[in-house]
């Protein structure tokens, strides 16, 4: 029975490398953003993770408008992060978790997810974001990986029930997975954003809050949206929702919120940050389960 602890979820602006970079914790524009980020990382430290199950979307540096694959996982003994474009700083190499990439992908094919398999991949700001911000300053990253990549990219886009099912799937290959492994899932991208057209800075922080308020507890909440719809309600690049969707859906059906985060804007994006636990680790914490709207027990 595979151990998931919990999946943090994180928007991955690459405007974050820079300012990291320059070490820019403490500037006005960036400190609300990053302080959301302490309880993540006093979490982290405390629960040590060895395994991290990445959802996220490649934004044409893996794969290209002509070859796009509707999910791809990788199973690559390592990761480089490339140079997209984006001048971002270049991260450290990552290691894969090669035998439970196997394990997943598996899984997806026996669960008819008719998926790419990726021995070679690079990663880019939508994978490597979030481990500088959980990890800053470590000389190399305290977890292997698995990436799964959803296309947020190119239409047609799965629906956010087909990234849901995708999610559950995975669900089923953690529960299955005989390693004794601390797994932990993480969702990259979104809130609502639009980087072009004549919406480019929409934001919709209705449709945000609806989302933070709704994964957690009900996912299924989520998919009521079509892609389509979702990329009016929160822009063409906020439908990077998918990927929070789809590692939510690996964490089961219950899940105890942490902490959350939500900052308008970080360059033209609503920036979020939830942590959320499964509760086969997490202590029965009232104050939050009230909160979510779950009955308190007496
Ligand atoms: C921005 C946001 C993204 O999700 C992305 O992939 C690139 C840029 C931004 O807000 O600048
Ligand atoms: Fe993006």
């Amino acid at each position: 029975m595979g151990n998931l602890i919990g999946g943090v979820f994180t928007s991955h602006v690459p405007a974050i490398g820079n300012a990291i970079a320059k070490k820019l914790y403490d500037d006005p524009y960036w400190k609300p953003f990053f302080d959301g980020f302490k309880p993540v990382q006093k979490w982290l430290a405390e629960k040590k993770p060895d395994v991290a199950i990445v959802f996220y979307n490649d934004h044409g540096l893996n794969f290209f408008l002509d070859k796009m694959p509707t999910f791809a996982v990788g199973a690559a003994a390592h990761y480089q992060h490339a140079d997209e474009g984006w001048g971002v700083p270049l991260s450290k190499p990552f290691e894969g978790a090669q035998p439970l990439s196997w394990h997943i992908i598996d899984t997806l094919i026996a669960e008819e997810f008719d998926i790419v398999t990726c021995q070679e991949m690079q990663v880019d700001h939508g994978f490597i974001m979030p481990f500088e911000l959980f990890w800053p300053g470590v000389d190399a990253w305290p977890v292997k990986v698995v990436p799964i990549e959803i296309n947020t990219v190119r239409h047609p886009l799965p629906s956010p029930k087909r990234a849901l099912d995708l999610g559950r799937a995975v669900g089923k290959a953690i529960q299955s997975w005989e390693g004794d492994e601390k797994i932990m899932v993480i969702g990259t991208g979104g809130l609502s954003h639009q980087l072009d057209g004549t919406r480019a800075g929409f934001i919709n922080k209705d449709y945000d809050q609806f989302c933070l308020e709704n994964i957690g507890p009900d996912p299924d909440a989520l998919t009521r949206h079509s892609a389509l719809d979702i990329v009016e309600l929160a822009g063409s690049q906020g439908v990077e929702i998918l990927n929070w969707i789809g590692a939510r859906g690996a964490m089961g059906d219950k899940t105890v919120e942490i902490s959350r985060n939500y900052h308008i804007p970080i360059s033209n994006t609503a920036a979020a940050t939830l942590l959320l636990e499964t509760p086969a680790l997490a202590p029965v914490r009232p104050e939050r389960l009230k909160s979510q709207g779950t009955p308190v027990p007496a």
